[in-house]
This record gives C-alpha cells, sequence and structure tokens, in this order.
C-alpha cells in the first residue's frame, strides 16, 4: 500500500471513536483498558517481526547470506512504562504514554557485520508505509558510555479492531559484538546492585572501542575475500 493510499490515523485519544475512551484519566495499570492497550503494541511487534523476517528470508533466498542474525522483540513492563514516565515528569495518562513514550513496542536486530546495519536501516526506510519518526546513529556518535548502535523510531500500520492505527515502535539495530557489550554493560551497571568502579568503567569504554575497531577490521576482511561490497 503506498503512504497517500494510507488514511492515518494515529491512536489519537479525542473522540468517541477513540480506542481509550478518556485520555487525559491517571492509568492504572490493573485496569481492562491498559491490557487492552498494550495489545495493540504487541500487534505492532508482531507486524514488524513478521517483515522482518520476511526481509532475512529473501535475502537468503537470492544471495545465500544470512544478513540477520537474531530478532527479538518486547513490550516494555507496565511498571517500567510508569516508571519512565514519572522520571520524565509527565501525567501518568493515555494521551501522555501515546505522544511522549516511543519504545512501548522495541525491536532488536541483530547482524553480522557494520554495513548490514546500514543494508536493514535502508530496507526499513524503503517500507513504504512505515514511517520514520527519528533517527539516532550511535556508530557514527556512541553514546557517553560507548554504547553503539542504530535506533530507528517508526510508526507501523496496523488493523486493530477494523481500524488503521499507526503504532510506535524504537528499532535498535546492532552488530553481534555490540549487543555483547550492550548486554553485559546493561547487567553490569544498570541490573547490578553493586556499582560499577571507576576503573570497571574505564574499562567498558575502552571495550566499546576495541569492539568497535574489531567490528571495522573484519568487515574489511570480509570484503576483501567476497570482493563484493554486500551479501
Ligand atoms: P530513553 O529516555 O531511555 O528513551 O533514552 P533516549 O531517548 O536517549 O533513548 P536512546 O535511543 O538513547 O536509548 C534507548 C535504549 O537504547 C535503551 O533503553 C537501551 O536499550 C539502549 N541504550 C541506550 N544507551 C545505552 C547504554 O549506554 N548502555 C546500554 N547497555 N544500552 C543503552
Ligand atoms: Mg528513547
Amino acid at each position: 500500500m503506498r503512504k497517500e493510499e494510507i488514511k492515518r490515523e494515529n491512536i489519537e485519544l479525542k473522540n468517541e471513536e477513540s480506542l481509550i475512551q478518556n485520555a487525559l484519566v491517571p492509568i492504572n495499570i490493573k485496569d481492562k483498558e491498559f491490557g487492552r492497550f498494550i495489545e495493540i503494541y504487541k500487534c505492532a511487534n508482531d507486524e514488524f517481526l513478521r517483515r522482518l523476517v520476511n526481509v532475512k528470508n529473501e535475502i537468503n533466498e537470492t544471495y545465500g547470506y544470512d544478513i540477520i542474525t537474531n530478532i527479538t522483540s518486547r513490550i516494555k513492563t507496565p511498571q517500567s512504562i510508569i516508571n519512565k514516565m514519572k522520571k520524565k515528569h509527565y501525567d501518568i495518562n493515555y494521551k501522555n504514554l501515546v505522544q511522549n513514550i516511543d519504545d512501548i513496542a522495541g525491536i532488536r536486530i541483530v547482524c553480522p557485520f557494520q554495513s548490514d546495519i546500514f543494508a536493514i536501516k535502508d530496507i526499513i526506510e524503503e517500507m513504504e508505509d512505515i514511517k520514520i519518526i527519528e533517527e539516532k546513529d550511535y556508530i557514527k556518535n556512541p553514546k557517553q558510555s560507548g554504547y553503539s548502535a542504530y535506533h530507528l523510531i517508526v510508526e507501523i500500520p496496523i488493523i486493530y479492531n477494523e481500524k488503521e492505527l499507526y503504532v510506535k515502535a524504537e528499532v535498535q539495530i546492532r552488530t553481534m559484538t555490540m549487543d555483547l557489550w550492550a548486554t553485559a554493560e546493561h547487567k553490569m551497571r544498570y541490573k547490578s546492585k553493586k556499582k560499577l568502579s571507576w576503573i570497571d568503567s574505564k574499562r567498558l569504554s575502552l571495550y566499546a572501542k576495541v569492539i568497535n575497531l574489531l567490528d571495522k577490521k573484519v568487515i574489511k576482511m570480509y570484503k576483501k575475500q567476497k570482493e563484493t561490497v554486500l551479501y
């Protein structure tokens, strides 16, 4: 379907037809309404996952190359949605949630090489009915922590109760080495009860650089061997 043919209907929460009846009422995560709301984001994740699996299979069949090593999706837990809203000082209502929390639906794509990241990003951008809201290139500009990946905030069209809705999702694209680093760092820095020492923090930043160098060296070697840029 072409972009202009799609009647855009964000989850605007204003009128009688809206999915959430009272957008400004405080959210109670135990409400049925909240569960129904989360369903919408699950649909978006499933739809996007389905498309990515198709992309992976098509490239595999055409080029004999596995551009995606792993795809995972997750829905932010109700409590972490509320925590994030509190942290950002938003009133806890559906309107603020829809408009300001971009990562309720989250998809992580892990691939072999850095060039694959950019190929996948291009493929996503070429999907005509997917709207790109925001892009963050933490490969060109790694975070201060050392974190590296390519992030997209997208809007995915889904059909929910016979209505077409556009639903936001955060897409993270990483190489296997970036994923290794981010997973380890996440466990050590965020999940650990023990605070990371200054020296370990420095080490992690250094390892992020080592991983980046490794990614670059390996792709260079791979390209030389294959004599084609991609696949
Ligand atoms: P949020 O308010 O959390 O959305 O931050 P942001 O808008 O700056 O989002 P950003 O795109 O930078 O990061 C979102 C997600 O990327 C996080 O939830 C993590 O999954 C991942 N991420 C970002 N920074 C780091 C980091 O330093 N370490 C690790 N391990 N993951 C990170
Ligand atoms: Mg974010």
